[in-house]
Formats: structure tokens, C-alpha cells, sequence
């Protein structure tokens, strides 16, 4: 019987461990965050990304035993993210999930981080219940750093994409925003915390696609006139309104979400929906996704923000769902930057 599983997520910058139970409890979660190390550099610098993984991710491991109370002895198996992500990075964790697995004689699985993610809303802990489970079928919309996607979910393990950027995601759009305003990195989070303070009609800025019947998006538009506006209010204007520049930016990559998961919930005809990824912990999109669903009669589900952006927990629920399913990967499991092929299928027609 498989009941408890030792997760690891190594596929960017942040070291994350988990021990998650059949049912998806959390019952523990450790994560190192590397902002701080590459914030000198405006963006993610692999190499250090991986020799950080290398120096926290093994005293992390010993930290989430101790602080869990859990003993060798309770687990059952080892999931680690193998794909898509910075291969260095992955390495690190998956040649440490394989050296646990066979000195330990443990089952191992290879999780999708994108799978991890869609998993995330359904984990539970002494704080947090999902209103409802897994086997309904659900659109999915994924909001992070690398990826937007919108999914089609039949249950576990089927994901179809209903559509995607083409080109930024939201999250490297806001990032990059917050760069153009000098706010430092990771600039998601402080565009929203300044934005929450300014008028969002103040800039008027553009919706790319928002009107095409598609569940297609598009942000690099939104990215190239926003560099525009900055550029011509210079360094006094943009200080002074801030707040209002951040409003203004977030509302426009709000409106173009919420309007694709409206399409989506209608190209589906589903009632339920789930926003997760590290963009899923934007105060306005949280605010704005839950009031769309209200007036559409969909039951939303957003994590807690503890399990939006990325960690290992949720990592460890797709991994421990796929073990008890039977399914496990060997000694020659490879990372991989991208998807397989089978992770996800096209839906036509969309
Ligand atoms: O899922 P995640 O942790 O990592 C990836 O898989 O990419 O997402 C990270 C992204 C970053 O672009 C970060 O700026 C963004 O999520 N993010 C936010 C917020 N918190 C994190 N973006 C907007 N508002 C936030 N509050
Ligand atoms: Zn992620």
C-alpha cells in the first residue's frame, strides 16, 4: 500500500520538498527560495539555480523528516520533477530522487511539473479543503512563470489544451514589467501589491486576443506598449504613479484571463474550474476569477497561496496518485526540459 510519499521540486529556482499522503494531506513542506541570489541579475541565472538546488536540497530533506516527526520507515515512495524545466536544475533532483529510491528500495515516479500544478488545488491540510475533487471534469487554467495554459481535465492524468500563449506568459510578462518600473525580481508579487493601491483605468493599455473566439493568448503586445508608456513618462513620472502604472498592467492581463477561462468554461460547457500556478496568487486575479465564476455559476477552485507558487507538495499528489495507480519510472529516468508528448493532447476545434 502506497500512503506516504517523499516529493522533491527542483525545476527552477526554488528547493522544495514535501511528504504528502494518498488523499493529498500535506503532512510536511520545506522550501528554500533563491530570489535573493538571483535578484543582482534581474531574471534566473541556471547555473547558480542548480548549485543552490546542490547545497539545500539534501539538509531540506532532513529538516521536513524532523519537522513532520515521519521516519524512513512511513514512506512509500519517491516523487521528483523530471519536466519541463532548466535541466540543470532537474538533475540535481532527480539524480537525488534515484539515490534515495535504490538505497531505500522505494518506488520512484518522474512527475510533470504542469501536472503538479493542476493537482495543486486538490491538497489538503489542517487549514484548507478543496470544495470538490479531481474526477469532475474541470477546465484548468495554469498561470506561471514559463506557462499559460488553459486545459481541458477528464479526471486524473487527462489534459487536453484548449489553448495557450503564444509567446510570454503572464507571469514573465508581469516580471518584466516589474523590471521596466525598477522593482526588483521575481516582480509579480510587488506589481500586485503596488497595484492594489492605484487606479487600474488610469493607463490605457492593450488586450491582446481578448476578443478572438480562441482559448489562444497573447502578452508580448501588452509587454511592448507598456516599455512604450514607460519610456515616454521618464524616471519622476513613473515614481509618482506607480501605483496606477501596476494597476493599470494587472488589470489588462486580468481582463485576458478571466475572458479566456469564460471562453473555455463555454467551449467545455463544464461547471467547475480550477486557476492555479504562481500567477494564481494575484490578489486582483483571485478577486476577479471569483467574482466571473459567481455570476457564471461555475464552482472555482484557487490554492491557498502556499501551493500556487511552486512546491513540492503538489508535486508529491500527482506522484503518489500515479504510484498507486501502478505506474513508477527506473533508474534511467531522464530530465527533461520539455513535456513528453503523451503528458498532453491537442482538443481541435477550440
Ligand atoms: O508557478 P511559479 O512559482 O513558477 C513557475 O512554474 O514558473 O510561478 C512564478 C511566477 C513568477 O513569474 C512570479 O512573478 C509570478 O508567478 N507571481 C505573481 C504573483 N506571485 C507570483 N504574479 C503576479 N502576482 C502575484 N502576486
Ligand atoms: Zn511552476
Amino acid at each position: 500500500m502506497i500512503e506516504l510519499c517523499l516529493a522533491i521540486e527542483t525545476s527552477c529556482d526554488d528547493t522544495s520538498v514535501a511528504l504528502v499522503a494518498g488523499d493529498g494531506e500535506v503532512r510536511g513542506l520545506i522550501s528554500a527560495n533563491q530570489d535573493l541570489a538571483h535578484e543582482p541579475f534581474g531574471g534566473i541565472v541556471p547555473e547558480i539555480a542548480c548549485r543552490n538546488h546542490s547545497v539545500h536540497l539534501l539538509p531540506l530533506i532532513q529538516d521536513l523528516f524532523q519537522k513532520a516527526q515521519v521516519d524512513w520507515s512511513e514512506v512509500h515512495g519517491i516523487a521528483v520533477t523530471n519536466r519541463p524545466g532548466l535541466v540543470g536544475s532537474l538533475i540535481v533532483g532527480v539524480v537525488t530522487a534515484k539515490t534515495l529510491a535504490q538505497t531505500k528500495s522505494l518506488p520512484m515516479i518522474g512527475v510533470n511539473h504542469l501536472e503538479g500544478h493542476v493537482v495543486a488545488p486538490f491538497l489538503r491540510d489542517a487549514q484548507y479543503q478543496p470544495s470538490f475533487d479531481l474526477s469532475v471534469p474541470m477546465v484548468g487554467l495554469a498561470v506561471s512563470g514559463g506557462h499559460t495554459s488553459l486545459y481541458r481535465i477528464q479526471g486524473f492524468s487527462s489534459y487536453q489544451i484548449l489553448g495557450a500563449t503564444l509567446d510570454d506568459a503572464a507571469g514573465e510578462a508581469f516580471d518584466k514589467f516589474g523590471k521596466m518600473l525598477g522593482l526588483g525580481f521575481p516582480g509579480g508579487a510587488r506589481v500586485d501589491q503596488w497595484a492594489q493601491k492605484g487606479d487600474p483605468t488610469a493607463f490605457e493599455l492593450p488586450r491582446s486576443m481578448i476578443r478572438e473566439n480562441n482559448c489562444l493568448m497573447s502578452f508580448s503586445g501588452l509587454k511592448a506598449s507598456a516599455q512604450r508608456l514607460v519610456e515616454s513618462l521618464g524616471p519622476e513620472k513613473i515614481q509618482a504613479q506607480r501605483a496606477d502604472l501596476c494597476a493599470s498592467f494587472q488589470s489588462a492581463v486580468v481582463d485576458v484571463l478571466v475572458a479566456k477561462m469564460n471562453r473555455a468554461i463555454e467551449v467545455t460547457g463544464y461547471q467547475h474550474a480550477i486557476l492555479t500556478g504562481g500567477v494564481s496568487a494575484n490578489s486582483g486575479l483571485r478577486e476577479r476569477a471569483q467574482s466571473w465564476a459567481q455570476k457564471k455559476g461555475v464552482q472555482l477552485l484557487i490554492p491557498p497561496l502556499r501551493y500556487c507558487t511552486d512546491n513540492a507538495a503538489m508535486i508529491g499528489y500527482a506522484g503518489i496518485l500515479r504510484l498507486k495507480n501502478g505506474e513508477h519510472h527506473g533508474l534511467d529516468l531522464a530530465p527533461s526540459p520539455n513535456s513528453w508528448a503523451a503528458d498532453f493532447t491537442e482538443a481541435s476545434n477550440v
